[in-house]
């Protein structure tokens, strides 16, 4: 039986709706409006893309949004002493560094430099440090794997004792990701670019989390029957019967697994419009810690 299809716009649609709401009661009570800066060093286009559409979610559910953008050329020092004022500024709770950073900036640096409480992507290395910490929390848990996690939890009665199988190990998406199921009790495996015979390793799996960023690069005959498909990847692919020249699909070929799992994200659609619905999430988060 084909899959049923996971709406991440829909549900991400949901939770920035309950964003709104927190925004305004907060509002109504007397309290602060809350405030996300960004930070986009350079002109990655994507990046500015990527950036462009948080601000306007912010402002879609009354969170204030501060863009700052510095040069490709901006030294280590000028982004650091950015992050320290965006730190010590009263109107913003959250303050997001768009990954990746121009070459020569050393991103590790950059992430410390962010104050733990406004650390809304769940970056910094003590944030990443006590997620991957038994009885530790963080306070921010990373935007695009706690969406993963939201489409899981909806899907699945719990997660514990189920093989749970990552494709990728970045610190964005797959380490995060594997993380959080491991916190979930799951049994997981992070495959990479090294790892062997994976599509047997694919076969094993009753969840599959892919971010690998390979265009359809899992078939549908490595999906165990009745698995569930998370698919993080957003890759572009010549297609001239588009107007753009060109189509947006997965890590995972759709059409293929589709027809083995239960349910299954689309591409796109998926988790790209949770991620943005997390980071709304955290930043009213990020406001109620000062309460
Ligand atoms: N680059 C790709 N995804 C993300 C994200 O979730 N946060 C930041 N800061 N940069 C990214």
């Amino acid at each position: 039986m084909a899959a049923q299809i996971l709406d991440g716009k829909k549900v991400a649609e949901q939770i920035r709706s309950e964003v709104k709401a927190g925004v305004a009661e907060r509002v109504k009570t007397g309290k602060s409006v809350p405030g996300l800066a960004t930070v986009l060093v350079g002109d990655n286009p994507a990046s500015h893309v990527y950036v462009a559409s948080k601000q306007k979610a912010c402002q879609e559910v009354g969170i204030n949004s501060f863009g700052y953008e510095l040069p490709a050329t901006a030294s280590q020092v000028e982004v650091e002493d950015l992050v320290k004022q965006l730190n010590a500024d009263p109107n913003v709770n959250g303050i997001l560094v768009q990954l990746p950073l121009p070459n020569g900036l050393d991103e590790e640096n950059v992430l410390k430099s962010i104050s733990i409480e406004k650390d809304v992507d769940g970056f910094h290395p003590i944030n990443i440090g006590r997620l991957a910490q038994k009885g530790r929390d963080p306070l921010f848990v990373p935007c695009t794997p706690a969406g993963c996690i939201h489409l899981l939890k909806m899907t699945l009665p719990k997660l514990e004792g189920l093989n749970a199988v990552v494709l990728g190990r970045s610190n964005i998406v797959g380490m995060p990701v594997a993380l959080l199921l491991v916190r979930e009790n799951a049994t997981v495996t992070i495959c990479h670019s090294r790892s062997k015979n994976l599509p047997d390793i694919v076969r094993q799996a009753d969840i599959l989390v892919a971010a690998v960023g390979r265009p359809e690069m899992v078939k549908g005959d490595w999906i165990k029957p009745g698995a569930v498909v998370i698919d993080v990847g957003i890759n572009r692919i010549d297609d001239v019967s588009r107007p753009k020249g060109y189509r947006l699909v997965g890590d995972v070929a759709f059409d293929e697994a589709k027809e083995n799992a239960s349910w299954i994200t689309p591409v796109p659609g998926g988790v790209g419009p949770l991620t943005i619905a997390m980071l709304l999430q955290n930043t009213l988060r990020a406001a109620a810690l000062l309460d």
